[in-house]
């Protein structure tokens, strides 16, 4: 693997992750931590910060596809973070992700 490609690290087990709502993962050696979303069996993986602030989005709800931030607002679509709601603007940062023997894991550099 080039040092460029991330690697795909397990998050979670796919059935602790609720159905339409998300699961806050941590990993060692990260400051802040991920979200793991489910939505009609597909699983989606991004950052927790609001890139708006800096407000963890595990506080918020997940409604429609989308992250919803507790704190003004904004939205994300959790497949590709992009912002869908202001005051957001920024993309959210989203992952690759595969599940395997009912695992989750995403490409975290
Ligand atoms: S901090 Fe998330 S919308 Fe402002």
């Amino acid at each position: 693997m080039s040092s460029n490609e991330a690697e795909f690290r397990r998050l979670c087990v796919a059935g602790d992750v609720p159905p339409s709502g998300f699961l806050r993962i941590e990993l060692p050696g990260y400051d802040d931590g991920f979200l793991v979303y489910e939505q009609s069996g597909a699983y989606f993986v991004s950052d927790e910060m609001c890139t708006h602030a800096l407000v963890s989005l595990s506080q918020g709800e997940c409604e429609d596809g989308q992250i919803f931030c507790p704190l003004h607002g904004g939205a994300f679509d959790i497949r590709t973070g992009a912002p869908t709601a202001a005051p957001c603007r920024i993309k959210l940062k989203t992952y690759a992700v595969r599940v395997e023997n009912g695992d989750v894991y995403a490409a975290i550099p």
